[in-house]
């Protein structure tokens, strides 16, 4: 059966940066995330036995490394649903990919559940949570709708994220500023097992589950300037064990610089935002529904951004009608 599946790409409020387990993609700490209405992966799979073998298409290309990670997917799939055939794979962003938007977290979420469906398999949302984990870390938050919270978990089964607030909860928007095209220099998965030789890192991890309960708490009460200092400066805490692991890793542009200043003078004006930034240089503005006019005008107005992409809180992964082919 030909099935087709939308999922956001989610950013993170606590970051998952560092793994215990790197072939089981268990991370060293729970972390909270938010899915993105406006950065999406559309994805049908159509498992046959007509194919005579894998057949992967991503944004118009056949990457070799892309093609393999997905090739890896399918036979999870494959070996869950105890069939034997090929699958025909199309997937396409609405988003520049691997330059920090998390588009593997969107890309493995939607060919998870499409992916599922079509091998003709019903997971739970936790089993679908579970298996979108395994093909990229941060997709397994891509499953469950809105603020979502992935628990660390000890083994492969209690390592999946749940929903903690629906995305109606709280008129938040994040704001990306997209500054280049530029891919990443160090995929991501090379910088999480670069995480703990950071001096700072066994450090980080003493105070992040406090820091978790707070942020929920936050959230829940909607208290949003404490909720943005708090992110913030977890951000800035990741970037911190980023620079400092060995060999460094430093994925801000001098224009990343310039709009992280921007955004902190406009806060000393009176707006209430606060920026986040993953795996590249591209930041997430994160502000209220109320402000969005205002956030929209004054970087529209800067030369240094080259797009920008709102997005409200958002459902995630989730079956439509639309094949792509
Ligand atoms: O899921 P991965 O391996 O792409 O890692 C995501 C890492 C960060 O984006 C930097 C943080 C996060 O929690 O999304």
């Amino acid at each position: 059966m030909k099935v087709t599946a939308i999922a956001p790409s989610n950013i993170a409020f606590i970051k998952y940066w560092g793994k215990k387990d790197a072939a089981l993609r268990l991370p060293t700490h729970d972390n909270i995330s938010m899915n993105l209405s406006n950065l999406l992966t559309t994805t049908t799979v159509h498992f046959d036995q007509i194919y005579k073998k894998d057949d992967i298409v991503i944004d118009g290309e056949q990457k070799e490394k892309d093609i393999a990670k997905v090739i890896a997917h399918l036979e999870r799939i494959r070996k869950k649903a105890n069939i034997k055939s090929y699958a025909k794979v199309l997937s396409k962003n609405n988003f520049p990919s691997s330059t920090g938007l998390s588009s593997s977290a969107s890309g493995f979420a939607a060919l998870t559940l499409a992916g599922t469906v079509s091998a003709g398999l019903t997971l739970t949302e936790k089993n679908l949570s579970i298996l979108a984990r395994l093909g990229s870390g941060s997709a397994c938050r891509s499953i469950p709708s809105g603020i979502v919270e992935w628990k660390e978990g000890i083994d492969s089964d209690s390592s999946y994220a749940v929903s903690l607030f629906s995305e109606s909860h709280w008129d938040i928007i994040d704001v990306v500023a997209v500054m280049s095209n530029e891919k990443k220099s160090v995929p991501t998965t090379e910088g999480h097992e670069r995480a703990q030789s950071s001096i700072f890192y066994e450090t980080r991890l003493k105070k992040i589950k406090k820091k978790i309960e707070i942020c929920k708490q936050y959230i829940k009460k909607k208290q949003f300037n404490k909720f943005g200092e708090l992110i913030e400066a977890e951000a800035l805490e990741m970037h911190a064990v980023m620079i400092t692991s060995h060999p460094p890793l430093l994925y801000w542009l001098p224009t990343t610089l310039i709009l992280m200043k921007r955004v902190m003078q406009w806060r000393n004006e009176g707006l209430a935002c606060y920026f986040t930034i993953n795996t590249g240089q591209d930041i997430h503005i994160i502000c209220q529904k109320k402000d969005e006019k205002i956030m929209l005008n004054k970087l529209h107005s800067m030369n240094e951004i080259r797009k920008v992409i709102v997005n409200y809180p958002a459902e995630g992964a989730h079956i439509t009608d639309n094949h792509l082919f």
